[in-house]
């Protein structure tokens, strides 16, 4: 991933130095850090175990042993606030699931109206209950756990630097400081997996995008890499979880060579406004294709791509 993060630094750095030349390395730098250590945030936030040293494989909820491997117990589990162990029910230890890719819990898009994922926390980072909540509550609910939120104790298997990386992402969505869920999708009973992309998306700047930055390693028609088992090509998964690959896009693959996407030094509206325009072009089934994917391709008037489906 180093290549594509010096690829950020070079932008800005072309910045800077018409501005600026004297102190430029220092402030790049700082810059380069920032952006790194937010996505190490927001990957933390998708998968943490994929993203640390140590070996962390959750308990399989499907089997009645306990037998995953790591953890304060050994086993795959994490502690509640109580010190006893904390079940896994098919939320992985991750935040996403237990709070959603959304951070609404339950009101959110793997909430009840929604996806409906058994597993979904009450509430979440942005929910109207824990408006203006500060840094450090939350980051002692996560190292310590919660029991009336539901959160397991993650000070057991993060630092306490990954833990305010995590919570700093979290916070920075709510408040704006990153690409806020409401600017890039709508929540919708109607549509599969309850969303629709924003409107303005730029297909055309999208696209352009796409090649410089993603062509070389998911080919030039998003098909070399197929996910999940087989299942998606990259189009296809945009086009059925839109709102997951912007936050992937933003922050990374945990535990793989694909580090944050977004060139530095934008706003949190540029950078909203580049994933709408990425999401749009990967919404055209011909050009993005399904290749080796064995899911079916969306149908014509899937609402979730609305008008840019192609
Ligand atoms: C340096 C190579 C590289 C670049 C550049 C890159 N990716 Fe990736 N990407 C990967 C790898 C490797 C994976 C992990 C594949 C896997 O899990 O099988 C991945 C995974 C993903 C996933 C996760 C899919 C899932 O499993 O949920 C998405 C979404 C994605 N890439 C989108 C993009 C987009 C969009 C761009 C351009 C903005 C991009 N990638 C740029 C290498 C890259």
């Amino acid at each position: 991933m180093g290549w594509m993060r010096r690829t950020g630094v070079g932008l800005l750095a072309v910045g800077l130095c018409a501005c600026a030349p004297v102190g430029e390395s220092e402030r790049d730098g700082a810059a380069d850090a920032g952006v790194e250590r937010t996505a190490l945030g927001g990957r933390l936030f998708d998968m943490w175990y994929d993203e640390i040293d140590r070996v962390f494989v959750p308990d399989d909820p499907e089997t009645p042993v306990v037998d995953g491997r790591g953890g304060p117990n050994g086993d795959g589990t994490l502690n509640g606030a109580d010190g006893r162990p904390f079940a896994n029910t098919g939320h992985d230890y991750r935040l996403k699931n237990l709070f959603g890719w959304d951070m609404r819990g339950v009101a959110g898009v793997y909430g009840r109206g929604y996806q409906d994922k058994p597993w979904i926390l009450a509430t979440g980072p942005l929910s109207p209950r824990h408006a203006g909540e500060t840094r450090d509550r939350w980051i002692a609910r996560l190292a310590e756990g919660d029991m009336a939120l539901g959160l397991p104790a993650y000070g057991d298997v993060l630092s306490a630097p990954e833990i305010a990386a995590l919570v700093d992402f979290m916070l920075a969505v709510r408040d704006g400081d990153l690409p806020h869920p409401d600017a890039l999708y709508a929540l919708s009973t109607e549509a599969p997996k309850g969303f629709v992309l924003a409107p303005g998306g730029d297909a055309e700047r999208g696209r352009r995008f796409y090649a410089a930055q993603c062509a070389d390693c998911h080919g030039a028609d998003a098909t070399r890499i197929i996910f999940d088992n087989g299942e998606q090509s990259l189009g296809q998964h945009a086009r059925y979880y839109g709102y997951a690959v912007a936050m992937i896009v933003l922050a990374g693959e945990p535990g793989s060579d694909m580090g944050p996407q977004l060139p530095a030094g934008l706003d949190a509206a540029g950078q909203t406004a580049t994933l709408l325009d990425l999401l749009a072009a990967l919404c055209d089934r011909g050009r993005y294709p399904r290749g080796a994917g064995t899911d079916p391709e969306v149908p014509d008037n899937d609402p979730r791509c609305r008008e840019y489906l192609r």
